[in-house]
């Protein structure tokens, strides 16, 4: 199994008026071939930046003074407009959470897809006009003559979305990045999605960097999982050993949100405290004011290094959770 993506001490920063927000700091982890890999983190731990960068879509205020981004043996930080063109929407897609903004308004959904199809291939527009409507019903959309000849803004949130999800895959992308693809739709709906994205990626040998802030859809549908924390990976594992056996005491905070079949009565444990300034990071670990495992070593030292604690997995904490036999 080769490598579907690789990111290696990716720094990512934004110019604003109040200062340089260090969005990333240091990213790196490797997605295998044919596998989901979840990003979790809060709303501003830099999940869509990372997004951005991988696409080529960083806006013109954005530097990456330090990384590469590994992609089918190409670094995409280095490559040309044209090779970057010709590899999104082909072989990386890309689809975001707020789909009703990203369709156009004011096309009907059929030339929407088909043009993606036409424009990255040479396939007749009578079969674009046939593929575009099997990935419609394929996403599940009831009826999918009706659907091409409809307006987006005639249609909800989640027909939008699943319209947005055709795009990304009606050219088989060998991977699709989907940032929060279904967040502000209600939990049955998402987990219906969902299921059809994960089952559709199977099917086509995609891979899936899914991008969430939600614990249970990674346990849904991640086999791996990187946890960010203020533009750094705090944590990685295979889903199963991240939920047995986080080691980051975040990790085990967003756990703690989570509802668990065995303990129904137990309280839900609000995440206390909030992120730190992005503009104004410190030199320690940036989860210390909100942790309650911190040592005086975690005060004096630079922020810890993510290291591996065990076969693929790799927590960056001076004082990890111990794992209870
Ligand atoms: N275009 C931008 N200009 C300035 N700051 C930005 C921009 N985009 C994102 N940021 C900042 O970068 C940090 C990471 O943002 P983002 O990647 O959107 O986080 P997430 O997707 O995890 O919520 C935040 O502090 C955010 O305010
Ligand atoms: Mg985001």
């Amino acid at each position: 199994m080769g490598e579907a993506l690789r990111v290696e001490n990716l720094h990512v920063r934004f110019g604003t008026a109040a200062g340089q927000v260090s969005a990333l700091n240091g990213v790196s982890f490797v997605q295998e071939e044919g596998q989901i890999y979840c990003l979790v983190g809060e709303s501003g731990a830099g999940k869509s930046t990372l997004a951005l960068a991988i696409m080529g879509l960083l806006p013109v205020s954005a530097t990456v003074p330090e990384g590469r981004i590994i992609f089918d043996g190409i670094d995409l930080l280095k490559a040309s407009q044209e090779q970057l063109r010709r590899l999104r929407g082909n072989e990386i897609s890309l689809v975001f959470q707020d789909a009703q903004s990203a369709l156009n308004p004011v096309q009907m959904v059929g030339p929407q897809l088909e043009e993606v199809i036409l424009a990255h291939t040479d396939i007749a527009p009578r079969i674009a006009n046939r593929m575009a409507q099997d990935m419609l019903s394929e996403m599940g959309l009831p009826d999918p003559k009706r659907i091409m000849g409809s307006y987006p803004f005639s249609l909800s949130g989640g027909m939008c979305q699943r319209i947005m999800l055709a795009i990304a895959l009606v050219l088989r992308p060998r991977l699709l990045i989907a940032d929060e693809p279904t967040s502000g739709l209600d939990v049955t709906l998402q987990a219906e999605i969902l299921q059809r994205l994960k089952a559709l990626c199977q099917e086509q040998h995609s891979s899936i960097l899914l991008i969430t802030h939600d614990m249970g859809i990674v346990a849904n549908m991640a086999n791996t999982v990187g946890v960010i924390y203020a533009g750094n990976l705090v944590e990685s594992a295979d889903v199963f050993t991240l939920f047995r056996e986080p080691q980051h005491p975040y990790t085990a905070s967003l756990l703690n949100t989570l509802p668990r079949l065995d303990d129904a009565g137990r309280r839900l444990q609000p995440l206390r405290g909030s992120p730190p300034d992005m503009t104004n990071l410190p030199e320690e670990c940036p989860f210390l004011p909100r942790c309650h495992k911190a040592l005086t070593r975690c005060r004096v030292e630079p922020r810890p290094p993510l290291d591996e604690v065990a076969p693929g997995h790799a927590v960056a904490c001076y004082n990890p959770v111990l794992i209870q036999a």
